[in-house]
């Protein structure tokens, strides 16, 4: 074949063979922590990486190797790593380029662990970072140090939904000479592929639409060959940040359905967005596939379609948040994204109880404001699950 597979092929094939051993169609899950060499050189020489082989599954495993193949794939990247949890994989990412010393521009609206991240463990090594509160890339440029080493950002965001520029900060931030880390957790290399728009790496929570299911945590890192090698060898390898192999299966195998699910999500979030938008209980609905949303036209540009994450405020404030949440009944009060059903958060009260109002004003996140991901259920049946929690 000549031509470039495409991307629901990539979904279901890239990474995956059929067992040489064996013939089994789909990948074992190789739950075994070691592997047996035949004699002490060869041994000796997969240690030292002269031979292919595994040795120890925090070196790497066989149904983990199949994932971050896949994952490298579906990204358009060299290589990928596979790591026990979406944290795992934004902290392993952040340290590869990070050492005492360095600055870190980062945007403030950002999943609140790899916030306190960058705000509460990167001082403890010696490190800063500043944030962006801002969308434009202006604002990232006036942000930069002569000691920046890193430019990292999600978009969409979590948990406000802001939108950014990915191609106007690779150019600043290439002028500069300084690598590009994106969250591309709630976008998905279904419908956004920043490594092609020249993002040094990527970094997802592969616990949330790449898993898909809601069963597995993982997360997952793609970039050069070298990076991700360097990571592999310092990084991870003494963090031990690892994911188990069935995980790893599990991941896997959610992935092959990726392409069918996101356009499900898509178009009932899309729909639900507008119901919001014209609902009277509704002030404010943050959905960048809403032509009001400030980062729409670029959503428009970098994104296949919007996401199904969506995020609004209800009348009422933090009152009339929590009024939402005990209301629906098919909606899951649950944390986490990107599942098959569909979940509903609401920040001031859970995720975000511990930062100041001010401070979470200051990020978007108001009183009131309710986070849904919404899932592949039938939409008439979640619209009308939400206009029932609305009525007061
Ligand atoms: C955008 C984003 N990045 C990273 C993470 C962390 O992922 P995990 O919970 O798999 O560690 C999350 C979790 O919600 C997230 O929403």
């Amino acid at each position: 074949m000549t031509k470039e597979l495409e991307f629901a092929t990539l979904a279901v094939h890239a990474g995956e063979s059929p067992c040489p051993a064996t013939g089994a169609l789909d990948t074992p899950i190789y739950q075994s922590t070691t592997f047996v060499s035949a004699n002490a050189d060869e041994m000796a020489a997969v240690y030292g990486e002269e031979k292919i082989g595994f040795m120890y599954t925090r070196y790497g495993n066989p149904t983990t190797r199949a994932l971050e193949a896949k994952l490298a794939a579906l990204e358009g990247g060299e290589s990928a790593l596979a790591t026990a949890s979406g944290m795992a994989a934004v902290s392993s990412a952040i340290l590869g380029y990070v050492k005492s010393g360095d600055h870190v521009v980062a945007a403030q609206s950002i999943y609140g662990a790899t916030y306190n991240f960058f705000n509460k463990k990167l001082p403890r090594m010696g490190a800063s970072a500043t944030f962006v509160s801002s969308p434009n890339v202006e604002a990232f440029e006036k942000a930069l140090r002569p000691n920046t080493r890193l430019i990292y950002f999600e978009t969409p965001s979590n948990p406000v939904l802001e939108v950014i520029d990915i191609a106007a900060v690779v150019r600043l931030a290439r002028s500069r000479g300084i690598p590009t880390i994106v969250d591309n957790t709630f976008a998905s290399p279904a419908l956004q592929r920043p490594l092609e728009l020249g993002i040094t790496a990527v970094v997802h929570s592969a616990t949330k639409y790449l898993c898909g299911h809601g069963d597995a945590m993982g997360g997952a890192i793609i970039g050069s060959r070298e990076y991700i090698s360097l990571l592999l060898h310092e990084i991870i390898r003494d963090f031990g940040g690892v994911i188990s192999p069935f995980n790893a299966w599990l991941i896997l195998r959610g992935i092959r359905t990726l392409h069918l699910r996101m356009p499900a999500h898509c178009s009932n979030a899309h729909r639900i967005a507008e119901f919001l938008a014209g609902h009277p209980t509704v002030e404010r609905v943050n959905y960048p596939g809403l032509a009001h949303h400030p980062g729409h036209l670029i959503a428009k540009k970098q994104m296949s379609a919007f996401g199904a994450m969506i995020s609004f405020e209800a009348k009422g404030g933090y009152e009339g948040g929590k009024r939402v949440m005990d209301g629906v009944k098919l909606f899951a009060r649950a944390a986490s994204l990107g599942d098959t059903r569909s979940l509903i958060v609401h920040p001031a009260s859970t995720s975000h109880r511990a930062v100041p109002p001010e401070d979470r004003r200051a990020i978007g996140i108001s009183d009131g404001l309710v986070r849904l991901s919404v899932g592949i259920e039938a939409v008439d049946d979640l619209i009308a699950d939400l206009d029932q929690a609305l009525q007061f």
